[in-house]
């Protein structure tokens, strides 16, 4: 656990590439006053990303990188993060893969949230996988983010029971929900005030 001295609070950047409910979720979060965090700025590679609105409406910078060449995306948000003094990156649903540069400049700062009970399914279709496989949890995770994918250090995991009549969209939709709370403890449990 990292202590925290004083009422500051770690500047944050959370990256988006889609909805942002997770986003909504930490941005209400950090709004709490034992809150360990301040959201200073919402990175995307999405310029649709439907969670931008939470930047209009909670007053947060919003800034959309294009991503067509990573090198150059990731050296602009770089910058961007420097000025800001950010020293926490949440991802939350960000589709894009960061460098191992970009990754080892931030070593244990960076933060992800994955729809499945890591280390079982890294990548995408967690939900389809799960019920292809019959199983009888799956969850979230939330884990620092090293080189490989989905594959650092685990911070928390919520399971979730699994229905017969569960769909990809009923599973995920229950999975959602609890990713919501799952973040914020992680952060509450990794940085405390
Ligand atoms: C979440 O299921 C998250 O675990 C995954 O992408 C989804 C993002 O959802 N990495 P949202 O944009 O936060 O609503």
């Amino acid at each position: 656990m990292v202590q925290l001295t004083g009422p500051k609070k770690i500047k944050s950047a959370v990256f988006i590439s889609g909805t942002g409910s997770n986003l909504k979720s930490l941005i209400k979060f950090s709004k709490k006053k034992n809150s360990p965090i301040s959201i200073e700025l919402i990175i995307s590679d999405n310029s649709k990303a439907k969670g931008l609105k939470f930047g209009k409406i909670f007053k947060i910078s919003n800034k959309v990188f294009n991503y067509k060449e990573r090198k150059i995306a990731e050296k602009k948000i770089v910058s961007e993060i420097k000025s800001k003094k950010i020293k926490l990156i949440c991802l939350a649903g960000f589709m894009k893969i960061l460098s191992k540069d970009f990754i080892k400049s931030f070593k244990g700062k960076i933060l992800n949230i994955h729809p499945s009970l890591l280390p079982k399914y890294k990548g995408l279709n967690t939900h389809q996988r799960a019920l292809s496989n019959n199983d009888k949890y799956s969850g979230c995770t939330v884990h620092f983010v090293n080189s490989r994918l989905d594959s650092g250090k685990i911070i928390i995991q919520k399971k979730v029971k699994i229905n017969k009549r569960d769909t990809v969209k009923t599973l995920a939709k229950k999975i959602l929900i609890q990713e919501h709370k799952l973040y914020p403890k992680a952060i509450s449990k990794v940085f405390s005030l």
